[in-house]
């Protein structure tokens, strides 16, 4: 029994360091620069690139109702500030501005935030 206690905590300790130190996760070799230029830009690479690679966002194409589920997921999932309003409004239009759904040619991956 206190086997199983001790290597459960390791396995949680061991799980918490991988998270913390993934290197793929918030590289620092990104700029708000290299974004695309319009509003919102600003606040949202602010927001989005705090946690992770902005990548994880650019890679994806999401229309805006897809991309205010994502925020909403962010927030209840991983603690994002719940940014609402005027602020809200930036992000989203910038994001479906710039990172709408590819149509052609991505055949094979299904995003795992547009609505049924
Ligand atoms: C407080 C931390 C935090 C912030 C801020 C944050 N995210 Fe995330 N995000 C995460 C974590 C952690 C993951 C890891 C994958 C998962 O568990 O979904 C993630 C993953 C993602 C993914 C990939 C999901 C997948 O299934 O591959 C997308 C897209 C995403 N975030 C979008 C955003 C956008 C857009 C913003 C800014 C509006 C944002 N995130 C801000 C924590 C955050």
């Amino acid at each position: 029994m206190l086997k199983t206690l001790l290597l459960a905590a390791l396995a949680a300790t061991l799980a918490g360091a991988a998270h913390a130190q993934a290197p793929a996760f918030a590289p620092r070799d990104e700029s708000v620069e290299a974004l695309p230029a319009g509003p919102g830009r600003e606040e949202t690479f602010g927001l989005c690139s705090a946690c992770h690679a902005f990548r994880l966002v650019s890679n994806q194409g999401m229309s805006r109702a897809a991309w205010d589920d994502t925020l909403t997921f962010m927030t209840q999932r991983h603690n994002m500030p719940d940014v609402q309003g005027a602020e809200r409004d930036a992000i989203l239009d910038y994001l479906a501005a710039h990172y709408a759904p590819r149509t052609q040619g991505r055949g094979g991956w299904t995003n795992p935030f547009a609505p049924q």
